[in-house]
């Protein structure tokens, strides 16, 4: 038997149990107690992760989930009963004489508790919780309004919003997952996996309250403990699933317009990148590749042969990603394939009176694809079949809110009836109302799927506009029709960080910005930090000034050439970043607090402060259109000036109140805090920073991934702490890496009095890598150094004014130490 009441087991144990107890039923794997006319159902999937589903009127909601699946949520461990709850491993639960949740650590520290009981007003329903001074709260994918969501709230309502402001919400994503850190108890997560019109409240209404709640829907939510904001983020991807491993074209430079108009224009414009000599590997068309807009057509006017086109742009290098809209044009009788076809199954949405609903979007009349039925989704995406042909080699799926044209909700009806077969629900209709923030997922899904099956050894690569929790499985996301301004310059990366901790680790801005026009200076900026977002894209609309890289004349194209050359050479660190994603659910860009967790409490404005994968930190100016100098606090193990190589930054040391705090526990009088950098802002630079501790690989300079470096692997040793690195190689595209084609290596690297000892682990995988040799550059040597490697001597230069000490081995297959010695 399952259940028991806890009375009965812990009676014994506790002669005195107190009378709330006897409200609460214990399960083997977790508990049950009432909160008033609710029922609370709180199971442990694992040590880690609780979830917590209320039952309104005696029934639990339906066990089913477009975000989590069926085998995740059916995770359960066994839980040491308590007079008042239980316990996992990991975690306390109690409950009060109210039912009211608390959830602690095993050392008694608040990780989150109830406010107060579940309400339910109807159908809709509030969960509160109480909400410490010392927290801050991230998530929720892209919503605006700067990085930190405390004193904020929030809707969760996905919406067409061109041109939104730096605090309007809602808008593109749905993403109900928000993190708590910086509490007693360490970071935690809480998913409230409901796909209606949920909302999210940090002390908005009520400074001491953190709530959220919808108008419908189940109530059904996972509480995810860390205490590492790493592990939270870990376990929300363990949940909801990872990105896969995107083909590494996706991580080069990516040219975009709304819209390159004909084969001609976009043959010029990709003979200019490599003219110019801007690595690029992707080009994208907008919606006039299509014929009157429809999608799954082409205009044969502006694009006569997509086949030749795409063919001779893959021989330079280029891959071709075309946009296809979940509209469908309804244009019966017309040759039109995918409306033809999915009338024939009855395969869109309807309107309440039970005819097709139709809407107005860019083809005109249109209809919508079911997404939420798999048998529509399976046949959705049998319509890309013409476009893999073509030799098209990703999908761009916009306006999939879905946006609808010429109504004030910018989207169909709430009555609009969906149909439900799929992921273990039970089959039935559901009103737009419950489907809405789930459909451009599913839109995106049946792209994915479709992808996959028709080319089952490539990787599929969607980019989407709107999607909800686990979307990260099937695309990767931009934030949408951003502004040509410095403000959505600073709010593209707090959007990107956010996404990042809400499992969309690959998350773009549009460079540039997609509404304005962006003045020179901004669009220079605007290359240096998008060349460090996961997806680096520039992207204008129509009738705005264009924005290739060379638009404003040669010194401008001459600062953003070096930083897409940049992410070139950094792209062994990306895609070593984008493997470990692919298995953790570590965002590739992250806030500073990810890896540093005191950096919370450091004095700087980190506003925007990022790292690329922990090791690289890149430090915008806080008010980008300002020449103001600022200083930059570089947590606690030290670090080097990326661009330079030498070491930077002044030790900071907590002097009194109001200095940047500690970064450790303070000893004595002063704690060293990490280091201090001031940096007065100039155009040609962004300052970069990498940790103390790191192995940095890169590699020589190419147009675009597909080409083969001309050189050795160069692996960058910055000495410090815990110092480590990453190699990950693959074909860069195929799904033989899923098969063992793939090469994973770790290294290390240990500062010894007599030097340093490098260290390489035993390789997995059998992939064979383009390098041949292997160029180390050890950071901050002072004086000549003594190589040796497989017990032989091995020539190494030293440069005393760089503070460097190189030499060159042959490529390491084998663990084994290279040991450096100072001389
Ligand atoms: C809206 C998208 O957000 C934008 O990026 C695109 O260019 C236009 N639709 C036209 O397709």
């Amino acid at each position: 038997m399952r259940a028991a009441t806890l009375m009965a087991m812990t009676a014994l144990a506790s002669a005195a149990a107190p009378a709330f107890a006897q409200q609460v039923t214990a399960r083997s794997d977790g508990a049950e107690v009432r909160q008033g006319a609710a029922t609370v159902r709180v199971v442990a999937l694992t040590d880690s992760i609780l979830r917590v589903r209320v039952a309104r009127d005696g029934a639990m909601p339906e066990d089913a989930s477009w975000a989590v699946d069926a085998a995740t949520r059916a995770a359960h461990v066994a839980v040491a009963p308590a007079a008042d709850g239980f316990a996992t491993k990991a975690l306390r639960v109690r409950f009060a004489a109210d039912g009211r949740m608390t959830v602690e650590d095993l050392a008694g520290q608040v990780i989150s508790a109830d406010a107060t009981p579940v309400r339910l007003d109807g159908t809709a329903f509030t969960l509160a919780k109480t909400m410490p001074q010392a927290e801050h709260y991230f998530g929720l994918g892209d919503k605006t309004g700067g990085l930190d969501r405390r004193g904020k709230s929030f809707v969760d309502w996905n919406t067409d919003a061109f041109g939104f402001g730096s605090g309007d919400d809602p808008i593109y994503k749905s993403i109900p997952f928000f993190l708590g850190v910086g509490g007693a108890g360490g970071s935690y997560g809480i998913f409230l996996d409901n796909t209606w019109r949920t909302w999210f409240d940090f002390g908005h209404r009520d400074a001491t309250t953190l709530s959220f709640g919808g108008p419908d829907g189940p109530i059904d939510y996972y509480l995810i403990a860390g205490p590492t904001t790493a592990e939270v983020v870990r376990r929300y991807t363990d949940l909801t699933g990872k990105a896969p491993l995107v083909p590494q074209w996706a991580l080069g430079y990516q040219q975009s317009r709304y819209s390159y108009m004909t084969a001609d224009e976009l043959r010029t414009v990709a003979a200019r990148l490599r003219q110019e000599r801007v690595p690029t590997d992707v080009l994208w068309l907008d919606i006039d590749w299509q014929d009157r807009n429809r999608p799954f057509t082409v205009d044969t006017k502006a694009f006569p042969d997509m086949k030749g086109l795409l063919g001779a742009l893959k021989r330079d290098g280029f891959k071709v990603v075309t946009i296809t809209d979940l509209h469908v044009a309804r244009a019966p009788d017309q040759g039109y394939r995918p409306y033809d076809e999915g009338a024939k199954r009855d395969a869109f949405v309807h309107r309440a009176d039970g005819s097709v609903y139709v809407g107005p979007v860019w083809p005109g009349p249109s209809v919508f694809p079911d997404f939420t039925e798999t048998k529509v989704r399976d046949w959705y995406g049998t319509l890309f079949n013409d476009q893999v042909k073509m030799g098209v080699a990703g999908a761009w799926n916009d306006m999939n809110e879905p946006a609808i044209f010429e109504t004030p909700t910018k989207t169909m009806p709430d009555d609009v009836v969906h149909r439900i077969a799929s992921d273990g629900f039970a089959p039935r209709t559901a009103s737009h109302a419950e489907i809405h923030n789930v459909y451009g997922m599913q839109n995106t899904r049946a792209t994915y799927d479709g992808l996959r099956r028709l080319v089952p050894d490539e990787r599929a690569f969607v980019m989407t506009r709107a999607s909800y929790a686990g979307g990260q499985r099937y695309a990767v996301t931009w934030t949408g029709d951003n502004l040509a301004t410095w403000d959505h310059l600073k709010l593209s990366v707090q959007q990107i960080i956010n996404l990042g901790l809400s499992g969309f680790s690959y998350g773009a801005a549009d460079v540039g910005g997609f509404a304005g026009g962006p003045s020179p200076d901004l669009l220079t900026r605007w290359f240096q930090i998008g060349a460090f977002y996961p997806v680096f894209r520039d992207h204008s609309a129509k009738g705005t000034p264009r924005a290739e890289p060379w638009v404003d004349g040669p010194e401008h194209l001459a600062i953003r050439r070096r930083f897409v050359e940049e992410r070139y050479r950094l792209m062994p660190y990306l895609y070593a970043l984008a493997d470990r994603n692919a298995r953790t659910g570590d965002p590739i860009l992250r806030p500073v607090f990810y890896d540093y967790p005191a950096a919370l409490r450091m004095g700087c404005d980190q506003s925007w402060t990022f790292t690329l994968g922990g090791a690289l930190l890149v430090a915008p100016p806080p008010n980008p259109e300002q020449p103001r100098a600022y200083d930059v606090c570089l947590p606690a193990g030290g670090w080097y000036d990326y661009w330079t190589g030498s070491r930077a930054g002044v030790p900071q040391r907590q002097d009194g109140p109001g200095q940047i705090q500690s970064a450790t526990q303070a000893t004595g009088q002063a704690t060293v805090l990490g280091d201090r950098v001031t940096e007065t802002p100039r155009l040609n630079r962004l300052p970069v920073f990498v940790r103390a501790g790191t192995i940095l690989p890169r590699q020589p300079l190419v147009q675009h991934s597909a080409q083969v470096p001309d050189g050795p692997l160069q692996l960058d040793v910055y000495p410090g702490d815990d110092c480590h690195g990453d190699l990950y190689a693959d074909d860069g595209h195929s799904m033989a890496y899923t098969r063992g084609d793939y090469l994973r290596q770790a290294m290390t690297c240990t500062v010894t009095p007599a030097g340093i000892t490098l260290r390489f682990a035993a390789r997995t995988g059998r992939y064979r890598p383009w390098w041949k040799q292997m160029r180390v550059v050890v950071h901050g040597w002072d004086g000549e150094g003594q190589v040796t490697a497989a017990r032989r001597p091995v020539t190494a230069q030293a440069d005393a004014a760089a503070a460097t000490l190189a030499f060159t081995l042959p490529d390491q297959r084998r663990a084994g130490d290279v040991t450096i010695a100072r001389r």
